[in-house]
Parts: C-alpha cells; structure tokens; sequence
C-alpha cells in the first residue's frame, strides 16, 4: 500500500483543477460548508453519504466538520485517499478513490461537484489523471467505478471516460427514504488502458 499513499495522498493538478488533501479541522469544514450551503439537496440525492448523515448534504457547519472526521477515519485511513477539488481557487468539488493491493484494483470514492461545476468534463478531466497514475505508476490491474441506476449524470460521465458496464448489482443501496436501488458497475482494464 506504500506506493498508492505516496502516489495518492497528497495534492495533485490537472489542466483545470487542483486537488487538495484537506485536513479535516474547523477551517477546512468551513471552506467546505461555504460551497455546498446554498445548493439544491435534490442535485445531490445519489450521493453517498456516511450512515450517521443519512441525508443528501450536511445542514450545518458542525455536521459537515463531523461528516469529514468521519470520512478520515472510516475510509482514508485504511486504503483511501480524498482530495477536494480547486477551480479558480474556488472549493468545486469532492473526489476520492480506495485501492485494494491483494488484487491490484482501484474503486472509486464519494465524488460530487457543485451544480455550477457540472458539464465542464471535469470529472472526466480528473479521472484521465487517474487512470494515468493508476495504470502507468501505481502497477493497478482494475479501475472500478459503481453508481445508482438512476444516476443518469454519473452514468454518462463514467462511459464517457471509456468504463465497460459490468452490470447490476439489485437492491444494493438504501436511500435515506428507505427505498432500495439497484448500483451499476463499471471497470476499466490495464489490458484496455491506451497511453
Ligand atoms: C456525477 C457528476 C460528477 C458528473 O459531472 P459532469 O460534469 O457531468 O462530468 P463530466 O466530467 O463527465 O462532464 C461531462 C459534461 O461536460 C461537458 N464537457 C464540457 N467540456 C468537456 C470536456 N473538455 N471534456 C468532457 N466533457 C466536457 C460534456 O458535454 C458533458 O455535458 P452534458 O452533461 O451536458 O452532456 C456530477 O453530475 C455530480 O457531481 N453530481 C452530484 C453528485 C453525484 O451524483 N455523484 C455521483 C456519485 S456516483
């Protein structure tokens, strides 16, 4: 795991972005609440919030320091790594990934960006970074990247960067109204990674 915390967790740069490691303290939670405050909860509704924050985004300055503490211990700590992502300076987005060293394979993490941040490929500018590092420095076999059926945004952005749909997974997520909804899988092969 040594090469993917030296490789992943610290702060990287694509064209348009910078993606941060964000430490989570009082003032890192505030840069973060000041971004998400004023957006719409529906925009976010396949968002993978922690258990405890069974809703689509934190109503507060203090939840949203805890949601961050919590995503330092339960996923970047074992095998993650989670950067918020910079535009213009500007806090836009969130993204992450975790990576498994016994079968040599990456899966994608939380990411969402601030509607105003949507259909400017900046996921897909980001992923090009990661795919790079994960095939060509990292040694990884496998990217994986899963979302809701009925995430449309995320299904298009995740074709888009060239994934394979895998297939369905039924039932496997419940939503914060307690309905159940299928998640769909899609991987990326070194064998099919072109430089
Ligand atoms: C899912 C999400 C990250 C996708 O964002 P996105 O901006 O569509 O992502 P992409 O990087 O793939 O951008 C593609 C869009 O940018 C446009 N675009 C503009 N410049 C582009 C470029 N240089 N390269 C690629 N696409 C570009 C494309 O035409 C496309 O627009 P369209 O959606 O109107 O067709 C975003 O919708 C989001 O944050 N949703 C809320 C949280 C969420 O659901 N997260 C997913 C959990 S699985």
């Amino acid at each position: 795991m040594e090469k993917f915390y030296k490789l992943f967790r610290r702060n990287l740069k694509t064209p348009r972005l910078e993606l941060r490691v964000l430490e989570p303290t009082p003032e890192n939670a505030e840069l973060v609440w000041n971004a998400i405050k004023n957006e719409n909860p529906a925009d976010f509704k396949y968002v993978n919030w922690t258990p405890e924050y069974k809703k689509p985004l934190p109503e507060s300055l203090a939840e949203t320091l805890a949601q961050m503490q919590q995503e330092q211990n339960r996923d970047v700590i074992p095998n993650g790594a989670v950067w918020y992502v910079f535009h213009d300076g500007k806090l836009i987005g969130h993204h992450g990934v975790f990576y498994f060293n016994n079968n040599k394979s990456m899966q994608s993490g939380n990411v969402w960006f601030v509607k105003s941040a949507w259909g400017h490929g900046f996921n897909q500018e980001i992923w090009a970074l990661l795919i790079k590092m994960a095939f060509e420095q990292l040694g990884a076999n496998r990217i994986m990247r899963q979302c809701m059926a009925n995430n449309e945004q995320s299904q298009k952005s995740i074709s888009g960067s060239g994934f394979h749909l895998d297939g369905r997974i039924r039932a496997s997520t419940q939503m914060p109204d307690g309905t159940f909804m299928d998640q769909l899988v899609f991987t990326k092969l070194a064998k099919e990674y072109k430089k």
